[in-house]
């Protein structure tokens, strides 16, 4: 597998992708409901999912796909730990899409033998791309990208996580999140998991917690934040299983820590 050649090819389809997202947004949208008022999907992630499927397979036919909109499902029985899978997101913050037109994404992630080696995170309207090739950093765009300080401290955390866990749900006690969100600098909510995880990679926040996502939403946002030496387990603070559901939480070493073990009890 030559991997600066996939690095390059995905950042200029997820670029492509983009551009088309971003001519889309002044349109009138199809907008369907997935499971329920909350899970919209439109015809762009369709299209644009469509659009990476006829990319790689004419390019790359060996490889696997697993997107969101239910590519996997016609595939032949495989083992992703001994492959090369894309782990697509054609829109990542699909309802930010839908209503605010901004603040959502496209996230693309390759592994290769359960291993990760790209990953690339491009919001169209701000023209931000987000990339990493294992080993080599993280970029925004055409700058490399240090952490400018990690935060290690709750005090001065800026967390991301959706607004769902401060109410009685089905993951997590709701009582400590509350009172995290009386101890910590301040709750971002953006509504897009890999723009965040993006975000914390580069230090726009400091840390992010999520239960349920599909390999799609952290894919990318995985190798980012590995390459920033950030922690990255599930909420029960285990490895991540990169080709299953999986909850998340992301931050540095310290912050990690105090916010699993204070803050965080699993139901
Ligand atoms: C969703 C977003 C959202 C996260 C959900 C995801 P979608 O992805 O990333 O922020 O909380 O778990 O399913 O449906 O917009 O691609
Ligand atoms: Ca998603
Ligand atoms: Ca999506």
């Amino acid at each position: 597998m030559n991997r600066q050649e996939i690095y390059r090819y995905t950042k200029e389809w997820v670029y492509e992708a983009g551009v088309i997202l971003r001519e889309s947004v002044t349109m009138d949208l199809e907008v369907e409901y997935k499971t329920s008022a909350a899970d919209l999907v439109t015809e762009k992630d369709k299209e644009i999912e469509m659009f990476f499927v006829k990319k790689i397979n004419a390019t790359f036919p060996n490889h696997y796909i697993l997107g969101e909109e239910g590519t996997a499902s016609d595939q032949k029985d495989y083992n992703p730990q001994h492959e090369v899978v894309w782990l697509v997101d054609p829109i990542d913050g699909t309802t930010n899409f839908v209503h605010q037109k901004r603040n959502f994404c496209i996230s693309v992630g390759i592994y290769d033998n359960g291993k990760p080696v790209v990953g690339v995170i491009y919001d169209p309207i701000s023209d931000e791309m987000f990339h990493a090739l294992a080993g080599e950093g993280v970029y925004l765009n055409d700058q490399r990208m240090k952490l400018p300080s990690k935060v290690t401290t709750y005090e001065q955390a800026l967390i991301s996580m959706n607004h769902l866990w401060l109410a009685p749900n089905d993951f997590l006690y709701e009582q400590p999140i509350q009172q995290m969100a009386t101890d910590i600098r301040g709750f971002r909510c953006i509504g897009s998991a890999a723009l965040e995880l993006a975000y914390v990679s580069v230090g726009r926040l400091d840390g992010a917690i999520f239960a349920g996502l599909g390999s799609w939403d952290f894919g990318a946002g995985y190798i980012l934040l590995q390459e920033q030496g950030l922690s990255v387990t599930t909420l029960a603070g285990d490895g991540i299983d990169f080709f299953k559901p999986s909850s998340l939480l992301t931050a540095s070493k310290e912050l990690h820590q105090v916010v699993q073990s204070n803050y965080i009890r699993l139901k």
